[in-house]
């Protein structure tokens, strides 16, 4: 989101040892009870001016193959790596199942914490296990994927913040070039376009890939060029009797009906139908091609308190207009390194 924030100290951790080292000898920080915060590549992190907290940065390298037969291959990917440039490398490896989650930003390490999710997918459709280290014990530890307790955008580590420091992810992918999901919107269309393009009648995941990227691109902004966290709020998940009630009124609403008689409702369709799709409070914008996403047009001068006043006055907006309570999906991270709650509204 590229907000003004200066931390007191911060340590990059290219190795696991590193991390033992440092957490048994302790450092000047630490002596002075400093808390500890976990910081990946910082895209879904909403920091605040002043970070009083030792920053722990995991930036761990390599990606290894740890078991391969005909028909799957096991990968091994340490925290430090990107998260797209992995995508990229594994399907044009033959290596399939992470097409769906291209051009998401941030690091590997990050991923499992809001159980990334696009198009159909998510991470723990492909993952197998988590190496992690957890912080208040000092001990390392491997976690399955029903260790990990996923949900929509939620996972153990997101429920428990600076408890857990994720040092690699262990996948499970796939050789079958006909094995893709691209019911999600257009994705079927715009990668058949692909495959038509190389002589292909049926797309495979480098198809997949390639129509996810254009999607992508046309309605999210490059964070390098208009910095912005993706989504900003969560889909909210409401009753199914409050939508029937609201399909009365906006016939056209959108959502997606999940378990327990609830229906997931898209909120990029709520903000901009509140007529704020590129409206907020200077120097924070909702994208004109996407409502959902917030965007900072003020890189490095914008500070967190900027953000949550955009905040506040969207979700006022959409409260007194549909009744629906939106959430902030990024992080808050108060001056302490704790992190504020994020179903709430700061
Ligand atoms: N819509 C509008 N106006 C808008 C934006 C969306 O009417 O300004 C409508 C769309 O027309 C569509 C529906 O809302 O009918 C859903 O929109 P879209 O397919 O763009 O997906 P989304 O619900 O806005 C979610 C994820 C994205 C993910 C996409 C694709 C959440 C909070 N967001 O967005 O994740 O890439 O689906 O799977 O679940 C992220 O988490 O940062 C993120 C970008």
């Amino acid at each position: 989101m590229a907000l003004a924030c200066a931390a007191d100290f911060a340590v990059t951790l290219t190795d696991e040892a590193q991390l033992d080292d440092f957490m048994a000898s302790g450092t000047e920080a630490t002596a002075d009870d400093l808390s500890l915060f976990v910081l990946s590549g910082g895209s879904n992190v909403l920091l605040p001016a002043s970070l009083n907290a030792v920053v722990l940065q995991p930036n761990m390298r390599g990606i290894h193959v740890t078991a391969q037969t005909e028909h799957y291959v096991d990968i091994e990917v340490m925290a430090g790596e990107n998260w797209h440039d992995l995508v990229v490398y594994t399907v044009n490896q033959g290596w399939y199942g992470l097409e769906n989650l291209a051009l998401i930003p941030g690091l590997t390490g990050a991923a499992p914490v809001q159980n990334i999710g696009a198009y159909g997918v998510q991470l723990e459709d492909r993952l197998q296990y988590v190496r992690a280290y957890h912080l208040p014990s000092k001990t390392w530890h491997n976690l399955s994927t029903t260790d990990c307790d996923f949900g929509y955008r939620d996972s153990i580590f997101k429920r428990a913040p600076n408890t857990w420091l994720i040092s690699r992810v262990g996948f499970r992918l796939h050789t079958d070039p006909t094995n893709i999901l691209a019911s999600y919107g257009d994705v079927q269309t715009v990668a058949q376009r692909y495959a038509e393009q190389q002589d292909r009648k049926q797309p495979t995941p480098v198809d997949v890939m390639q129509a996810i990227i254009e999607i992508r691109q046309q309605k999210l902004p490059d964070p390098k060029q208009l910095p912005n966290c993706g989504s900003f709020f969560q889909n909210p998940i409401i009753d199914q009797s409050q939508f029937i009630a609201l399909q009365a009124t906006y016939p056209a609403i959108v959502g997606y009906p999940m378990p327990d008689a609830m229906v997931k409702v898209a909120a990029g369709w709520l903000i901009e139908q509140a007529g704020l799709k590129g409206g907020g409070i200077t120097p924070i914008f909702t994208h004109k091609q996407q409502a959902l996403v917030l965007t900072n047009h003020a890189p490095y001068q914008a500070t967190q308190a900027d953000v949550a006043t955009a905040q506040h006055y969207i979700a006022d907006v959409v409260y007194e207009k549909f009744a629906i309570q939106l959430s902030r999906e990024p992080v808050w991270v108060n001056a302490d390194g704790s992190i504020g709650h994020a179903e709430h509204v700061v």
